[in-house]
């Protein structure tokens, strides 16, 4: 029953997320879609913030990509807690931020905003966006990808997906963030829509965990947790390919 399992970005859910998308990785793609969302963009000397860092497997790359400094900020304190513990390397720090609450940093303060997927838990991205454009310096670019929504309303489906995910999840769509982008005087703003590719790979995900992941996630989660994520990644297929839940990446740069 999935109301008998309590998950929201717990040991089991970081667990089951590294297994896929590798070690202090929370989103699929990566390290690799970090290098794509980052092609292009000189990193050289950069000061980055990450919002939504999670347990900061993708700072990593971005340092590994030549930003001078990252600062990973995160809601989850104890996922903080464990970005500190995995992360030695001095040209990466943490912290904790309040949820829908100004970003404790000085205007132009970042020369490159970057996000991966977190965005979907900040119910209102208007405010977040106008806080992202206040801590970018001129000239700073906006780089990133998030879990977006198709145009109606949550289906049946979409809606028990959520409920197997166990986290609140206010998704928007890819228009409604080019909008909002313009809204703030945002130049060069590209949208990608990446549900094809995504579709395509979360069905050879799901067909990992029933084959060579299978006795992984047994060790590493028990029975029970295995087949929560099991049904789990199968209803995300269902809602990937009714094109409910869309993932997309973003780019944007402060005049
Ligand atoms: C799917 S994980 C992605 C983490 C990381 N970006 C990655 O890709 O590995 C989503 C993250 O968003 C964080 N989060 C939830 N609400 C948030 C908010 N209001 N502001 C910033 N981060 C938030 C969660 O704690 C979690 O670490």
């Amino acid at each position: 029953m999935v109301d008998q399992i309590s998950h929201d970005y717990d040991t089991a859910m970081l667990d089951m997320l590294q297994i896929i998308w590798g070690e202090g990785c929370l989103s699929p793609g990566g390290p690799q879609a970090v290098r794509e969302i980052m092609g292009g963009i000189d990193l050289s000397g950069k000061r980055v913030l990450d919002i939504g860092c999670g347990i900061g497997g993708l700072d990593q790359v971005l340092v590994e990509l030549g930003a001078a400094n990252v600062m990973g900020v995160d809601v989850g304190a104890p996922l903080i807690a464990r970005a500190r513990q995995r992360v030695t390397d001095d040209r990466i720090s943490f912290k904790v931020i309040a949820p829908e609450k100004p970003l404790p940093f000085a205007d132009a303060s970042f020369d490159i905003v970057f996000t991966k997927d977190a965005w979907l838990h900040v119910i209102d991205k208007r405010a977040l966006l106008r806080e992202v454009h206040r801590v970018l310096k001129p000239g700073g670019r906006l780089a990133g990808g998030d879990w977006m929504k198709g145009p109606g309303p949550f289906s049946a489906d979409m809606l028990y997906f959520i409920e197997l995910e166990g986290i609140p999840y206010h998704p928007t769509t890819l228009t409604d963030y080019g909008l909002m982008l313009h809204e703030f005087g945002f130049e060069d703003v590209k949208l990608v829509d990446t549900n094809a590719w995504y579709c395509d790979l979360a069905k050879r995900e799901l067909a990992r965990m029933w084959g060579e992941l299978f006795d992984l996630m047994t060790q590493s989660l028990g029975a029970e947790m295995r087949d929560h994520f099991i049904e789990d990644w199968r209803m995300m297929t269902v809602v990937l390919d009714r094109g409910e839940l869309r993932p997309g990446r973003l780019w944007a740069r402060k005049s």
